[in-house]
């Protein structure tokens, strides 16, 4: 197995930056590509650049990604030995007045830049990706699934060479929740899934990705 190579992850990087393989780019600032440690056991994938990340050039840097910072704090884990990434790496937005409204990065769009993060996955080699949010666990298993029906177990994604991983809401879920009751809910949860990514990644040997450990369950693209 190669080892993990934090130059060739820069050279991704770079070649990212002129990235125009989908109309995105047009309305963007720029390529916000993933960050942090390569050969690092936990990977942490959301969506795509928020309004801030855009202009920042950093993923997780706004609103979502200060959530996601306080969870990791109360989740025990260090940002700086984490891989934190989108599989789409440029802001998808509708500009309204002076706003920029966020817009879901449609199937193509995911698809087509997801060049991108096969790449990051193969050179980090992570030993467990957290898919924050449905985007990411779809984009993960090749097809759209339900994150109720994922959470709470290691799975086998099937399309991304048997990546084990593990399914949680996206950050920028508790913020929209409609009151204080269902935030506390929603953030225990994502502080708990952190919990549980970041044990499975310390635990699970590198060397064991392609066997059976006993929680998992294997998300099929083909069922
Ligand atoms: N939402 C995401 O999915 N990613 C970011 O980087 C910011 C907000």
């Amino acid at each position: 197995m190669p080892k993990p190579s934090a130059g060739k992850l820069a050279k991704v990087a770079r070649e990212a930056r002129a990235c125009t393989r989908c109309p995105l780019y047009k309305n963007a600032t720029q390529t916000v590509f993933g960050e942090g440690p390569v050969g690092v056991p936990l990977m942490l994938v959301g969506e795509q650049p928020g309004d801030q990340e855009d202009l920042a050039g950093r993923p997780f840097v706004g609103p979502a990604g200060k959530m996601l910072d306080r969870a990791l704090a109360d989740a025990g884990i260090d940002r700086e030995k984490v891989y934190v990434t989108n599989v789409v790496k440029h802001f998808k937005n509708e500009p309204r007045g002076k706003r920029r409204l966020h817009k879901k990065p449609n199937r193509y769009e995911v698809e087509v830049c997801k060049v991108w993060f096969d790449q990051e996955l193969a050179l980090v080699r992570p030993t467990i990706v957290l898919a924050m949010g449905v985007t990411a666990a779809s984009a993960l298993a090749g097809k759209a699934v339900t994150l109720s029906r994922l959470r709470g177990q290691v799975v086998s994604f099937d399309n991304a060479a048997g990546q084990r991983g593990l399914v949680t809401i996206h950050p920028s879920s508790i913020l929209r929740a409609p009151d204080e009751a269902g935030r506390r809910a929603a953030y225990a949860g994502l502080v708990k899934d952190l919990k549980r990514a970041g044990k499975a990644a310390a635990k699970l040997p590198k060397a064991a990705w392609s066997g059976t450990a006993p929680t998992r369950k294997a998300v099929s693209s083909r069922a």
